[in-house]
This record gives C-alpha cells, structure tokens and sequence, in this order.
C-alpha cells in the first residue's frame, strides 16, 4: 500500500500500521480501558442525519470561518499532539508546515519534540501551545513566557488528564521514551527499518519544551503514564485555570470541557473558547462522546464563548455535523497523526486535502454555499 492508495483517513491507519512498529502505533491507536469512549467518539455521528438542499446554486462555495480571532481557511483545527518525531523523522516541523500550505491552525503539545522557538520561527500560520499543567510552577511559567516571546497565537490548556488514563495498550507495549523493546516487540523494530534507522540515527524523541525535567538525556525510560502521574499537578482547579489566563493575557482555551456547568464555569473565568474533548477517548473510558455532549453545551453557552468539537472526527460530514450543531469548528489528532507517520508533510497535506474535498463536497450536497449557513433545521436524530 502507497500514499496515493490512501483515499479517506482510515486508509492511513492501513498504512501507518504498516510503517511504524507496534508499540508505537498502538500508542496512536489506543484508548483508555476498554476503549469504549474511543469508539463512540466517532459512531457518534451516526446517530444523526444530514438533511440536504438541492438546486442551491453551488457552484462557489465558502469553506472559511473564524477561530480564536485568525481566518481559518477550513473549520477545522489540528489538535496538538505529544512525541510526533517518534512518528515521522519530521515531527511537528511537518504538521505546523502542511497546516501551513491549508490555511488552518495547528496545536504543539507540552509534549512536543520541537521546541516552542523552532515552531514558532518555522510559520505564521495561526498556532497554539497546549499546556499541562505541571506542579513545578517554574516550569509552567518557563513555557508560558516562551509562548509569549515566540508569538504563539493561543494557549489551551489541558483538563482532562488529572492524572493518566489506563492505556493498556502501553502497559503491554511498554511504549515510552526511549522504546524499551520486549522479545515480542523488537521483531516489530526490525521489519521497519526505515522507522528503526531514523530512530538510531536520528535526533531521537528529546522533549525540549520540559528540558531538564524529562528527556532521554536522564537515561531514565519516562512513560506517558509515569509522566501524567507523578509531575502533573492534581491540585489544579478552577482557580488554577483562571491564574493561569491572567499570566498568558491572550487568546485562551480550556481543553477536555464535557458538562455544559463546566462550559458555564469556562465562560466566567473568560476564556475564549472551550474545546469539547475526552482526549480522544484516552482518559476516561465510558464518558461520552464529545459529539453527543455538544447540542447541550450549546444551549448552555452558544455565542458567548468558541466551541470547538474534538474527538473521532474522520469524515468531512463529521466536520459538517459537528457544525450544524452548533459547533465553531471541529478538531482531531488521528486524522492527521496516521497520515504523518505514513509519509510525514506530504501525508498529512493529502490528508487534509481529502478532508477539504470531502467538506466541499458535503457542502456542495447539502445545497450550502458558507459554513456559516449550517444550523440544526440540516440535522434529525435517527
Ligand atoms: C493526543 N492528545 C493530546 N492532547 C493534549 O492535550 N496533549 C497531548 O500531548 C496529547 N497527545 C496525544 C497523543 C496522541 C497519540 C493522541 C492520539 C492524542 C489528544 C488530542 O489532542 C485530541 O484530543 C484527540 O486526538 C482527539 O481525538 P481523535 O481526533 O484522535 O479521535
């Protein structure tokens, strides 16, 4: 299987499966427990129909839309996501530059293996820096004033992972930074040589953006897991959230907001926008599906605060949906994290194109000419 057989984003999970040694697709693969919230994220949206127009006029159609104050020429955000060189020797150099060439935010993850400068110096596309939320407040500090300096355009902060999720996947793999390799894995590194020579001769998975607290220089083997568990800050509250907007001062968002209170609670510390996540189902197993949380999250705090809808987007139509419910745009990690482990830039520049062209035809069926003209009279529940 070759890039150009790729034709949706489940195609790139073909070929990225065959690319990347198990433990390190499992990794992207996996959920919490048994991974029920996973799956549901994306058969959410089969649970709704899409109701079209037709002899609409469509022949020039809009795609564009406004997130966080920056044109976006797509309604979709690229969730920021950690280790992305363990995936593609390119890392988020690749993404930042696709997202680029698309017109459409980016995120890097605290757990980035390209510092905040190198991004920030590699594009002004619109880009945002996730942050955790570390008890060594010195370290939380240290990455918001590099934001600041680097001109990141956003920060999200993350509020799903209290502490980690139970990803047996991991547990199995004993995926962590460096891999530790097992009998049953080391077979996998060495029918991959492409993965396993990029590894032992490339920059490896160094972390710069916490340098000095993880990296593999301490040649001590850090899970994700041990990570979350001992150096986030479980004492984080609302309170936490709201000093943390003051000392960014710009553009800011709560990432992993489930319940419409909590949307509510988001509203009046100020930020900017919430993002309706589970963290793609890698947190808490049985929670619900972003996608069935958001007509109420909407009715709760519409028009007062940005919505952005992340979790098991894989469709053009689950963009479209997310959006005839309300949402300001959608958002995932999958959706471009196979395509860059597959082919790095030029995977996750295909895989927008086929999402772009997969929104465009949805518009085009659905007989409207804006994003802006989806609502929920082009929805009905099964
Ligand atoms: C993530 N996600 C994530 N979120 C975050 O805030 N910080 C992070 O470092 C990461 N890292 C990460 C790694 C991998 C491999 C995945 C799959 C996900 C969650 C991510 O931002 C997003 O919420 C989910 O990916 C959305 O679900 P889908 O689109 O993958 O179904």
């Amino acid at each position: 299987m070759k890039l150009s057989d790729c034709h949706n984003i489940d195609d790139f999970r073909r070929l990225a499966k065959a690319r990347l040694p198990w433990p390190v697709f499992d990794y992207i693969k996996g959920g919490a427990d048994d991974e029920i919230t996973k799956a549901r994220n994306t058969s959410a949206f089969d649970d709704v129909d899409l109701v079209p127009d037709v002899l609409a006029g469509v022949e020039n159609i809009d795609t564009s839309c406004t997130i966080m104050g920056r044109r976006s020429e797509l309604p979709l955000v690229l969730s920021p996501t950690a280790l992305q060189r363990a995936f593609h020797r390119d890392g988020e150099r690749a993404v930042a530059k696709a997202a680029e060439k698309f017109g459409v935010w980016f995120g890097i993850s605290s757990l980035a293996t390209h510092s905040i400068e190198e991004i920030a110096a590699l594009t002004d596309a619109p880009k945002l820096f996730q942050l955790y939320v570390h008890k060594d407040k010195g370290l939380n500090a240290s990455m918001i004033d590099r934001c600041k300096t680097a001109g990141f355009d956003a920060l999200v902060l993350t509020v799903d992972t209290i502490v980690s999720g139970k990803r047996e996947r991991c547990l199995r793999s004993g995926f962590t930074t460096p891999p530790r390799f097992s009998p049953s894995s080391l077979w996998s590194y060495a029918t991959r040589p492409r993965w396993t020579l990029d590894y032992i001769l490339g920059p490896k998975f160094r972390l710069p953006n916490l340098d000095g607290y993880v990296s593999e220089g301490t040649g001590k083997a850090v899970s994700i897991q041990d990570y979350f568990n001992t150096m986030l800050d479980t004492a984080m509250d609302w309170n936490t959230a709201a000093s943390i907007r003051r000392e960014w001062g710009g553009t800011f968002a709560l990432k992993g907001v489930m319940s419409a209170a909590d949307a509510r609670r988001a509203v009046q510390i100020g930020a900017d926008a919430i993002w309706i996540s589970n963290h793609g189902g890698r947190q808490l197993d049985g929670s619900r599906a972003p996608f069935d949380q958001l007509a109420e999250i909407v009715d709760e705090v519409g028009g007062e605060i940005e919505i952005i809808l992340d979790g098991g987007i894989r469709r053009g139509t689950h963009a479209l949906k997310s959006l005839c419910q309300g949402a300001t745009a959608s958002s995932g990690g999958r959706l471009y994290l196979y395509a860059l482990a597959a082919a790095g830039q030029e995977g996750v520049e295909r895989a927008l194109l086929i999402l772009k062209e997969e929104i465009e035809r949805g518009m085009r069926l659905m007989g409207v000419t804006s994003v802006q003209q989806l609502n929920r009279d082009r929805l009905r529940k099964r």
